[in-house]
């Protein structure tokens, strides 16, 4: 009602997780108890991001990390604290980090049947310019039934995610949610430390007015994409689209989802597989579009049908507003 100031009965991500568990009847909880330990790891993340200038954790940690990155302090901070929360939730065998080279085994008393592969900070290069950042995650079941897991669990095809989501520091904290039954977004309230249901059953917008690529490199775009872009700014095609490019992949996706448009880091002649990492970038996002309606796609197959070979493995992405993508796949797949 309005003017309400308390909800004595807040829909909150741990009663959401909870609830959605309840519609599986063989369901043993864990995955629930995986999201509270993944929830609890973003919490903590956002806490230090919100106080890094203060706390002395903006700047460099002084090593370069598997991707040939500078670490940022934050970068460390929040890999530990998805380690530390996912091994500690009992629930997996097998983690794939972004800054770390190898997979992460978990000892064998602390294992559970889930593969967790994440970005524990995206858009690290915002972080000291206090540019929005995010948190990237994609669970899978392990295939292997018991012993050691091996290098073939961490490396599922993005169609097999059981559950993805996303952190975003912004201006809110929000978390982005999909069980593979939709998406929903939540909003923390510090007030009482939860994560509220904002955003129930999003959905992206068909078409949009937005595209977002970083034109730095246009001079070393193939000429599909050169092509695309250049008629999404040519008044003799139509309306021009706006253009937003924030350099975080989680806050270009969450606009994207909410407003419409397409998001494109493409190929190019210097990095040929695109930049953004299969694993626990393209495939988490491509999921989440998927489920609220969208494609994504590496320019010929979608995303979640790409079988990953190395667990760092980049790849093109094209993702967004199901007409946008497809719009630019066409120019894409023309015969040049
Ligand atoms: P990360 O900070 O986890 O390494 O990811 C950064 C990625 C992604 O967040 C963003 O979309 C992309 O880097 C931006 O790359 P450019 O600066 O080359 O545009
Ligand atoms: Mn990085
Ligand atoms: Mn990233
Ligand atoms: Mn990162």
């Amino acid at each position: 009602e309005s003017g309400q100031v308390f909800d004595t009965n807040a829909m909150t991500l741990t009663r959401f997780v909870l609830q959605e568990q309840r519609k599986f009847k063989h369901a043993t909880g864990d995955l629930s108890q995986l999201l509270n330990c993944i929830q609890t790891a973003i919490k903590a993340i956002a806490s230090a991001v919100r106080k890094a200038g203060i706390a002395k954790l903006h700047g460099i940690a002084g090593d370069i990390n598997v991707q040939g990155e500078e670490v940022k302090k934050l970068d460390v901070l929040a890999n530990e604290l998805f380690i530390n929360m996912l091994k500690s939730s009992y629930t997996t065998c097998l983690m794939v980090s972004e800054e770390n080279e190898n997979i992460i085994e978990v000892e064998v008393e602390r294992q559970g049947k889930y593969v967790v592969c994440f970005d524990p900070l995206d858009g690290s290069s915002n972080i000291d310019c206090l540019v929005s950042i995010g948190s990237i995650f994609s669970i899978y079941r392990r295939q292997t039934s018991e012993g050691a897991p091996t290098l073939d669990d961490s490396l599922q095809p993005g169609n097999k995610i059981v559950a993805a989501g996303y952190a975003l520091y912004g201006s809110a904290t929000a978390v982005v949610l999909s069980l593979g039954a939709g998406v929903n977004g939540f909003t923390y309230d510090p007030a009482i430390g939860e994560f509220i249901l904002t955003d129930p059953n999003m959905s992206v917008p068909e078409k949009g007015k937005i595209y977002s690529i970083n034109e730095g490199y246009a001079s070393d775009w193939d000429a599909g994409v050169y092509n695309y872009i250049a008629a999404k700014k040519d008044p003799a095609k139509g309306k021009p689209y706006g253009a937003r490019y924030v350099g975080s992949m989680v806050a270009d996706v969450h606009r994207t989802i909410k407003y419409g448009g397409i998001f494109i880091y493409p190929a190019t002649k210097s990095a040929p597989s695109g930049k953004l990492r299969l694993m626990y970038e393209c495939n988490p996002m491509a999921f989440l579009m998927t489920q609220a309606g969208g494609l994504a796609s590496d320019g010929r197959i979608d995303i979640l049908d790409i079988v990953p070979k190395k667990i760092h493995e980049r790849s093109p992405i094209f993702l967004g507003s199901k007409k946008d993508v497809e719009e630019a796949l066409s120019y894409v797949q023309a015969k040049q």
